[in-house]
């Protein structure tokens, strides 16, 4: 691609990315209305945690909480695999952690991709493990030919092949993270 040569092409362009990134917050601000969550009619309710995990997921958390619509406050995690990366059982840490106490309150995790599974099983046990009331889970990409671990994102923006993809927030070695667009290699 001209200005990226070692980018092969573009997986989903900028409009199509924001496109998506606009029906997924509905499909996520029905989901808990249905539930009788967040009522506009009752505004001193406790809001909902939306949670963004560091790095990828910067570009789509700050997307999609401005289309959520929801009354919310935001915190953020980052965490790190080790271990053999095609195999169950690898290890997840945290390298920083929330700042927000997540005990009954109703966690929504926002992840850029779902690969093996690994990280957003460690979040959602982590957030469950520390009493939060729920805990639902969104990414932009879901990549479910590498999964090792049985787990599925409550809400997904696009489902992808086993393709190395780059932009709106994913990067190869830390680079191509700030592309508007998502692009493949
Ligand atoms: C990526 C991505 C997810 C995780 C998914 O993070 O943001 O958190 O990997 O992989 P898994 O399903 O195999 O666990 P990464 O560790 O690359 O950090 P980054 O977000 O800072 O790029």
């Amino acid at each position: 691609m001209k200005n990226y040569p070692e980018i092969k092409s573009v997986l989903y362009s900028e409009e199509q990315i924001q496109k998506r990134v606009g029906k997924v917050a509905t499909e996520i601000r029905t989901a808990y209305q249905d539930e009788g969550k967040f009522s506009t009619a009752s505004p001193n309710s406790e809001s909902l945690l939306v949670v963004g995990v560091l790095k990828g997921a910067l570009y789509f958390f700050a997307d999609l909480t401005r289309e959520l619509k929801l009354p919310l406050s935001m915190d953020f995690m980052q965490v790190a695999s080790y271990g053999d990366e095609t195999v169950s059982g690898g290890d997840v840490r945290i390298v920083t952690d929330l700042h927000t106490d997540v005990k009954d309150r109703d966690v929504l995790i926002v992840e850029d991709i779902v690969d093996t599974g690994r990280t957003l099983e460690f979040l959602v046990n982590t957030m469950t493990e520390r009493g939060a009331r729920s805990v639902k889970t969104c990414t932009m990409l879901d990549k479910p030919s590498r999964r090792v671990i049985d787990i599925k994102a409550d809400f997904v923006g696009f489902t992808v092949d086993n393709v190395y993809v780059v932009g709106y927030g994913m990067d190869i070695a830390q680079k191509y993270r700030e592309l508007p667009f998502i692009g493949y290699f």
